[in-house]
Formats: C-alpha cells, sequence, structure tokens
C-alpha cells in the first residue's frame, strides 16, 4: 500500500476568472438536471434525484459556475459502511469548459472538505476514456494507488440493458 502523500487541493487552478467552486443548493438541481442532460454519455437521473443531491446530499457534491452559469456538478456520497470513502457518483463538465482541469478540481475540492477520507471510488464504463484518465491522473497527482475491477455486470447486474461497469480505488492519500 502507498504512502499517504499530502496535497492541497488549492493549487489545483486553471483560469480562475469569475470561476466559483461550492456545494450546490436545492435552488441548483434544475440546473444541474439540464447539464447532466448535456453531458453524454451520462445517465440522466430525474429532477428529483438531482433535487436530493443538492440538498441531504451537498457536503460531498460540488458545483462550478462561471458568469451564472452551471458549467461543471461532481455528486458523491460516502458509503455508510465506509465513512473513509468517497465515493464518486456522476462528473459532468460542459463542453466548452473540459479540459481545463474543472473536473479534478470539483473532486479534490470535496475530499479537502472530508479530512477522515483516504479513498476515492467510482465506476466507469470501459469505452470513456475521459472517466479513466480523470481517475487515473488523479491518483498519480495523489502520489497514490490506482486499482480496478469488474463491479456490475452487463447480464448479470444490468440484465443487458447498460455496458458493465468496472469500479476503481484511488487511495490512501491524505489532502490539505
Ligand atoms: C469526464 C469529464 C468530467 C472530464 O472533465 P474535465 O474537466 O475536462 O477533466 P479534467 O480537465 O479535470 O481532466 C482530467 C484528466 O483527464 C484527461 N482528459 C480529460 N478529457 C479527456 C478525454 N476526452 N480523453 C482523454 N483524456 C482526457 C485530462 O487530460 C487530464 O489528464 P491529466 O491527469 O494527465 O492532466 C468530462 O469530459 C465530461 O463531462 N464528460 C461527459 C460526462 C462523463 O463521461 N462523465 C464521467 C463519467 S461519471
Amino acid at each position: 500500500m502507498a504512502q499517504a502523500k499530502p496535497i492541497d487541493s488549492r493549487k489545483e487552478s486553471p483560469a480562475d476568472d469569475g470561476l466559483v467552486l461550492r456545494a450546490p443548493t436545492a435552488e441548483d438541481g434544475y440546473r444541474v438536471h439540464d447539464l447532466i442532460a448535456n453531458c453524454k454519455p451520462l445517465d440522466e437521473n430525474s429532477l428529483y434525484c438531482n433535487l436530493l443531491q443538492c440538498s441531504d446530499f451537498q457536503d460531498t457534491c460540488a458545483i462550478a459556475e462561471k458568469d451564472g452559469e452551471v458549467i461543471g456538478f461532481l455528486s458523491g456520497y460516502c458509503p455508510p459502511k465506509k465513512p473513509d470513502t468517497f465515493f464518486v457518483w456522476q462528473v459532468a463538465v460542459s463542453e466548452k469548459a473540459r479540459g481545463l482541469g474543472l473536473a479534478r478540481r470539483m473532486m479534490l475540492d470535496i475530499v479537502s472538505r472530508h479530512k477522515d477520507v483516504k479513498f476515492i471510488e467510482a465506476t466507469i464504463t470501459e469505452d470513456n476514456e475521459a472517466s479513466w484518465a480523470l481517475f487515473k491522473g488523479t491518483a498519480k497527482k495523489l502520489g497514490t494507488e490506482f486499482q480496478s475491477f469488474p463491479r456490475f455486470d452487463r447480464e448479470r447486474h444490468f440484465n443487458g440493458r447498460h455496458d458493465s461497469e468496472f469500479a476503481i480505488k484511488i487511495g490512501p492519500f491524505a489532502v490539505q
């Protein structure tokens, strides 16, 4: 197991002009819903689900706004049985804001709010190159291990309706 390496999430700054990174509120729910609808191949959840993410799970979600427009959203939670783990549910960055480090910055913003978190987990479909690059690069930045293994199978869990999802695990790490 790699030793935890302290990093400072505030140093992860791309072009910051007019960029606001914050926890979401219920009033953001419908804008988050619209952003996700425009970020294929993400699964769309109900607007009600996004409202719950933005309110009950606001401590483990992040929203990025520029000039009043929602350009990024990251949802997640700490699984009840794994309080030292942050599970990333979805990451969405609007097309025009991609490649600026925003997804990684939202992720590190959330883990920096939770000092007990030492691992990040998520699931990714095999063909989502941007996602694999995001999580592998994050492990590298944190100077820690990256592991992946099959989790939800196309036939066994999705009954053929969705591609298989591979679990990824990053850690241990410590964010200042
Ligand atoms: C995946 C997504 C959130 C990445 O957002 P982003 O803000 O552009 O990502 P970042 O700028 O933080 O990039 C993180 C790393 O991924 C790499 N990356 C980003 N997009 C990439 C792409 N399309 N192909 C290959 N690598 C990519 C970056 O080069 C960077 O690598 P580094 O660690 O070597 O620096 C964004 O492309 C998106 O919203 N896609 C559609 C929805 C989706 O697939 N979400 C993920 C599944 S939950």
